[in-house]
């Protein structure tokens, strides 16, 4: 293979790497480190001089973030995945319904960057009653049931169920609806009743139902059986459910197309609290940037405020994208230049200026007008 490939290889893997570290898979994030750092010492073993030197040396930093990805995979592991004795037979119950469940989730809520409101609503309905449940209960305010997080795609709703799992305690199981419909085709009624039997047989619990239009679109929109059981079965399960509060279960269901949802669904005693996650706004943005900068090999002056001025109607996931897209446009000129210059504010600028907003102004329209029909603003 030529040099340019080699190097095109090498860029491929260290996106892919970053990506999975993005969503938390550290150990396909090392395998994607050692793959792009082999391409590149194939392609130094074609380069001469200082090129050479220099493509050896950034090798040798891709295999020490490999083995670095590899540690915290291992952590990870050891911290999320659950402890021998007995919980080890839960972990294969849940396994073997054929959903995964993790040990209490490493991000907390001061890693959720903005969402100040939500936050302090999430505390006070969720949280506090979890934490003190049995002050809770003189006055009468039981922990558990369920909460509806809805807003654009890559505002946040996944990673703070993750946080809400951290912060009360709880082990989180993660339920994909597509992929499950199609695992449990034909045994759904008797799977979803296992999986609530389960959960509170091991809470404190958060069941995190993603994309949960998926699972519970309106009937009417649907001719397919298995949706038209799911629905009724999943809302049986939580009625049943909220009458036995003493072990906490939670259940979030998170969607990007709450007008999608069966509205049975949203009644009192099911999906009781709805919380719409929203673009972030200025503050919000500017701390995304610097978290989302931060250990990376920046300059000094970085102008954090203006990224964030600059960035109106970006969501999380696009600015999480767009500072990983500029370290790696960097890197990659690191390797063809042989000197390893810090990021500066002009690169950021110019990756934001080539990216395109994933939320358009179109959906933004419609969720301004579902938040109006349902009252919220
Ligand atoms: N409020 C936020 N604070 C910090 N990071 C965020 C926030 N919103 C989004 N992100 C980043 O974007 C990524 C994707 O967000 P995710 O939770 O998957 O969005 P959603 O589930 O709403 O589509 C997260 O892993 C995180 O890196
Ligand atoms: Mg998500």
């Amino acid at each position: 293979m030529n040099v340019r490939d080699l190097l095109e290889n090498t860029y491929y893997h260290l996106r892919k790497a970053e990506e999975n570290i993005s969503s938390g898979n550290n150990e396909a994030a090392s395998t994607e480190y050692y793959e792009a750092a082999k391409n590149l010492l194939d392609a130094a073993a074609q380069s001469e001089g200082e090129l050479k030197k220099v493509r050896v040396e950034n090798a040798e930093k891709l295999i020490n973030m490999g083995k670095r990805a590899k540690n915290d995979a291992a952590n990870q592991t050891a911290r999320e995945s659950v402890k021998p004795g007995e919980s080890e037979d839960y972990a294969r119950s849940y396994e073997e319904l054929g959903v995964s469940v993790a040990n209490v989730p490493d991000v907390t809520f001061n890693d959720v960057a903005g969402l100040e409101k939500v936050k302090e609503e999430i505390f006070n309905k969720v949280i506090y009653p979890a934490r003190n449940a049995s002050l809770a209960k003189e006055y009468k305010i039981s922990p558990g049931g369920g909460l509806l997080l809805y807003g654009p795609p890559g505002t946040g709703k996944t990673f703070v169920a993750r946080a809400i799992s951290h912060e009360v305690n709880a082990k989180f199981v993660y339920i994909n609806p597509s992929t499950l419909l199609s695992k449990w085709f034909g045994s759904f009624e008797k799977k979803i009743e296992q999986l609530f039997r389960l959960a509170r047989e091991t809470a404190p619990t958060v069941i995190f139902f993603d994309e949960i239009d998926a699972l519970a679109p309106k009937r009417s929109r649907t001719d397919s059986s298995v949706m038209k059981r799911a629905v009724p079965q999943l809302l049986a399960e939580m009625d049943g459910f909220n009458r036995d509060r003493k072990n906490m279960v939670l259940i979030i269901g998170a969607t990007n197309n709450p007008w999608d949802i069966d509205e049975a669904l949203m009644r009192p005693g099911r999906f009781d609290e709805n919380i719409f996650i929203g673009p972030p706004d200025l503050n919000a943005r500017k701390k995304m940037f610097e978290l989302s900068l931060k250990g990376r090999k920046i300059s000094p002056g970085i102008d954090y405020l203006h990224l964030a001025e600059m960035t109106q109607g970006y969501t999380g996931a696009d600015i999480d994208y767009m500072c990983r897209k500029v370290a790696e446009q960097a890197f990659r000129n690191a390797i063809e230049n042989g000197s390893a210059k810090e990021i500066d504010q002009q690169q950021i600028e110019a990756v934001v200026g080539q990216t395109r907003k994933s939320v358009d102004e179109q959906v933004m329209q419609k969720y301004d007008k579902f938040l109006k029909n349902a009252g919220v603003f």
